[in-house]
């Protein structure tokens, strides 16, 4: 089937990043959310980051305005539903809503389409289940920013086909993406790496191995990553690194994966990182 009009469900950093690449790459774009305020703000996010482009000459101003033209917005997923030709799902990372949003995605898109998913650490297989087409559930991790991280991490579930597998592989070659295949465990490969670094990094704040600036630095200047661990937790969100941990922990059943106590008092007290104006940093003078 081909592949013309993407349902993206979810206005966050996600989703709207999501939407902007697929808009981008000539794909039409639904992008949906629960009220008006979410995808106003969405589709400012996708404009501010095409503005980016325009100024760095990476993009002109006519495509900046083709792209924003192939977006459209709902807040009735129902009736979007028939028409797409590929959904993905990028709302809030809750088991529960997942499931429900699958419940209804398996319900009204047609039976050939595709159902993917963005979840950072869910279980493919689990969110397959509650559909009658688990042989086309498939998670489509992509990277914040998404406009600029190369990758797609492309998780199998238990029953994804190959068809479903080699669809979503050469779509996310034609985003510009490099995909690399993985087999549903806990966490993929991205988190299960990521995570214990970023929950270790934060062992070292609460045991006073070093001050935040400076575990930082090390993982900056010492291995090249240009953001030290703090810094990206905090750009993740705290409260996101929480979550992956205990899927991690839950799901491997090794303590080695036991999410660090100031991690869990940080996301306790309100300190998610950016998005809550405190984390490791203090962003509430504007950086
Ligand atoms: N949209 C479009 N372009 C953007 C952008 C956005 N949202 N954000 C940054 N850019 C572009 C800039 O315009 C710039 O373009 P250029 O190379 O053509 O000049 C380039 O990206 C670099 O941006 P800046 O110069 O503003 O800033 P930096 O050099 O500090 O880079 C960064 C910013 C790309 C965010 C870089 O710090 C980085 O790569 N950080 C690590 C990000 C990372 O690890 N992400 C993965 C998080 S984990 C995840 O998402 C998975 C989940 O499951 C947890």
């Amino acid at each position: 089937m081909e592949i013309n009009n993407v349902l993206v469900i979810g206005a966050g950093t996600m989703g709207n990043g999501i939407a902007h690449i697929f808009a981008q790459s000539g794909f039409n774009v639904t992008l949906v959310d629960v009220d008006d305020s979410r995808l106003e703000a969405g589709v400012n996010t996708i404009a501010a980051n095409l503005d980016r482009q325009v100024k760095k000459e990476a993009i002109t101003a006519a495509d900046k305005d083709a792209t924003l033209a192939r977006i459209s917005r709902s807040t009735d997923l129902k009736a979007a539903l028939p028409s797409a030709d590929l959904v993905i799902e990028a709302a809030t990372e809750n088991v529960t809503l997942k499931t429900e949003i699958f419940r209804t995605m398996d319900s009204l898109a047609r039976p050939d389409v595709i159902l993917a998913t963005n979840t950072s650490s869910i279980s493919i297989t689990l969110i397959g289940g509650v559909t009658g087409r688990p042989d086309r559930v498939i998670g489509m991790h992509f990277f914040n920013p998404v406009p600029v991280m190369k990758l797609v991490e492309i998780i199998r579930g238990y029953a994804t086909s190959d068809a479903t597998y080699a669809t979503v592989r050469d779509l996310s070659e034609k985003l510009g993406k490099t995909p690399v295949e993985v087999n549903d465990y806990p966490g993929f490969v991205s988190n299960r790496v990521l995570m214990p670094m970023i929950n270790e990094a934060i062992y070292c704040v609460m045991e006073g191995v070093a001050s935040i600036a400076d575990i930082d630095t090390v993982m900056k200047l010492g291995m090249a990553h240009p953001m030290g661990p703090l810094t990206l937790a905090d750009f993740i969100g705290l409260d996101v690194c929480l979550a992956i941990m205990e899927v991690l922990h839950k799901g491997l059943g090794d303590d080695k994966y036991r999410p660090c106590p100031l991690l869990r008092n940080m996301v306790a007290a309100g300190h998610l990182g950016r998005k809550s104006g405190r984390g490791f940093y203090d962003y509430t003078q504007g950086k």
